[in-house]
């Protein structure tokens, strides 16, 4: 089902993507000229698809239909290839096209064809996008836990998240993106128990208290990040000191009130601090919901649990069973209550997914976290869907992550070997960015400070996404901020380099810099053979972005631009745009480098980041 003229709710697509037409795929368009040629030729027309071709260097485009036909007609393969291909050789859609043994169907397309296709996208609704029904999707990712500082363990979910979300929206679902704070476990009894060592005397650890408490924090948000860390390592050697910690986080639950109020001060003082980290990152979520949003639910959810017959008792501890006849591994009952009828991080994540049904109602839910939970997401999604918290037809995906490496192969740490805090790391990448920015060509050194934040944040983010995500990876911050190679520095100097053009354009035109307004739009046939390549990969869009959004892979929008940023500058430097004197010529390509920005930027603009006017 194909859906025109949709309302993009939030999305921060650069200006014209609504413009009404909706069009069929170069895959489509191509796959019903070869099905008539089937039909021609007296066979099924199903058989007449095309995909692209594996070898690049012999077509373009290939159809393997005859190879399936063969079987059922007792034909060679190769006979009923060639029958087709007498059909169709005198379509004007094609430059080429041959059948070669065993029997697959080899195309090349004609300059007209892509031209006419090309000019067809620019015209689209979102540049030629076959969008699917509307879907509600919430998107669970960054999933910090308050009170420590994000550090790069939480880089990939806020940037894969991001991604995610974006590419979700741009198909035209209703997508949410929810931090899903880690702010109701044992972390909070910690930071409670380490609290009252140091300042007993406050009065929230004075049970006679019944007066109101103060409006101001006792601690700082410093405090508070030295307070955590303390604390947890006193609980691993101290058992007693866990038991407190235990205690406390379990009177925090059942609402003892001044625990409630230091809850309230550790969420005060922490999450204005996330969000300004996520800021920076260009992150930015509907939902600042959390563990702790759903715990008036987990009474009545277990409940119904028990009485539907799914929660039984087992040592003590109220589980549900979840594996399956066909699991190839053993997959644990899942734990709802520990014995002392405290909840666990599967009942809140189940009490969340209830909140969700009630609140939204998603067709889908994606989380995206660290891969090494995987096993506690196989039992929630099937205690979900066993228990009939989430409906039948809800589909629940997880996306899990490998982990960021430095170059020594190990998670990436300090150089003194602790946790490196993300504020830090974007820091030194920022700061790297500068010096190369400075050295390259001089400039105002506080213009340049703006851009290389612009190009740091690209650096890392495209320096994660490029990896397939549930691969691990190597954080190689020499390379990522190399303006050569498979990096986001190499995306963002090309852009700009478009950008420079147009604007040499404009100017030699009498007109405005920066605005497209009045730019010529109407590509024309390619006029070598770097042309042909760059237009051939700018008509793939529509299909790459299917593959990135129906597998959640944003990486597969990062090989595309980087083929794409390939593409221009081989054709650039064959190329002297502004100098052609055939006015005509001059403007194709002119439009040929303004619709290869538009889909830069667009994809950018998925990945989470932005290019700048100039570096
Ligand atoms: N706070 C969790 C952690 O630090 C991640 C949360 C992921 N999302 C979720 N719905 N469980 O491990």
């Amino acid at each position: 089902m194909i859906y025109t003229g949709r309302i993009i709710v939030g999305v921060n697509i650069p200006d014209d993507f609504k413009k009404g037409t909706v069009m069929k795929t170069i895959i489509g368009q191509l796959s019903d000229i070869v099905s008539k040629g089937f039909a021609d030729a007296g066979y099924d027309s199903s058989y007449g698809k095309v995909g692209f071709s594996n070898r690049p260097d012999l077509c373009e485009f290939q159809c393997n239909g005859a190879m399936a036909l063969a079987k059922e007609y007792h034909k060679a393969p190769i006979a009923i290839a060639q029958e087709v291909c007498d059909k169709l050789s005198d379509d004007p859609a094609f430059s080429e096209i041959s059948a070669v043994n065993p029997g697959f169907l080899n195309i090349k397309v004609s300059d007209d064809f892509l031209a006419r296709y090309l000019n067809e996208m620019e015209q689209s609704d979102k540049y030629g996008l076959e969008c699917t029904a509307p879907r509600k999707i919430i998107v669970d990712y960054g999933g910090p836990n308050v009170a420590k500082p994000l550090h790069v363990g939480h880089l990939r979910a806020a940037i894969i998240g991001e991604s995610v979300k974006r590419i979700c929206r741009y198909f035209g679902n209703e997508v949410i993106g929810d931090v899903h704070l880690g702010d109701w476990g044992l972390q909070m009894g910690l930071i409670i128990t380490e609290l009252r060592y140091r300042k007993p005397y406050l009065e929230y650890f004075n049970d006679e208290y019944t007066g109101s408490y103060s409006a101001q924090p006792p601690f700082t948000l410093s405090e508070l990040e030295e307070i955590y860390p303390c604390a947890s390592a006193k609980s691993k050697e101290d058992e007693a000191y866990k038991e407190e910690a235990l205690e406390a986080t379990r009177q925090l639950q059942e609402g003892k009130r001044g625990y409630r109020a230091l809850w309230r001060h550790i969420m005060e003082v922490s999450v204005p601090d996330l969000k300004r980290n996520y800021r920076d990152l260009n992150v930015d979520f509907d939902w600042w919901k959390g563990e702790s949003s759903v715990d008036d639910l987990i009474g009545d959810m277990v409940d119904d649990m028990k009485d539907g017959g799914y929660a039984y008792e087992s040592e003590g501890a109220l589980v549900v069973d979840v594996a399956k006849e066909t699991d190839t591994k053993e997959i644990p009952p899942c734990m709802i209550l520990k014995s002392d009828g405290a909840a666990l991080y599967t009942t809140t994540d189940l009490a969340t997914l209830l909140d969700r049904k009630r609140t939204f109602d998603p067709d889908q839910v994606i989380y995206v976290v660290d891969k090494r939970q995987e096993m506690h997401f196989i039992q929630v999604f099937r205690c979900a869907k066993k228990c009939g918290i989430v409906n039948s037809d809800t589909q629940l995906d997880f996306l899990g992550f490998g982990t960021m490496n430095g170059k020594d192969g190990k998670p990436f740490k300090t150089r003194e070997g602790g946790v490196m805090r993300l504020e830090t790391l974007i820091a030194d990448i920022r700061e790297t960015m500068l010096h190369k920015i400075m050295e390259n060509h001089e400039t105002d050194e506080e213009e340049a400070r703006k851009t290389a934040e612009v190009v740091a944040l690209a650096a890392i983010k495209y320096g994660d996404l490029s990896n397939q995500a549930t691969k691990d990876y190597v954080f190689d911050t020499d390379k990522f901020t190399s303006f050569e190679g498979n990096t986001g520095p190499y995306i963002l100097y090309t852009i700009v380099r478009i950008k420079s053009i147009l604007n040499k354009y404009n100017e030699a035109a009498g007109g405005k810099t920066s605005d497209d307004e009045g730019l010529p739009r109407a590509l024309r046939s390619p006029s070598n053979e770097y042309e042909k390549a760059l237009m051939l990969d700018l008509a793939k869009f529509s299909q790459v972005l299917h593959s990135a959004y129906e597998e959640i892979a944003p990486h597969r929008i990062c090989a595309y631009i980087y083929e794409i940023c390939n593409d221009f500058n081989r054709f650039y430097h064959e190329t002297r745009i502004l100098a052609e004197e055939d006015e005509d010529r001059k403007n194709g390509w002119i439009a040929l480098l303004l619709l290869t920005r538009k889909i830069l930027e667009i994809c950018i603009d998925l990945l989470g980041f932005t290019a700048p006017e100039k570096m």
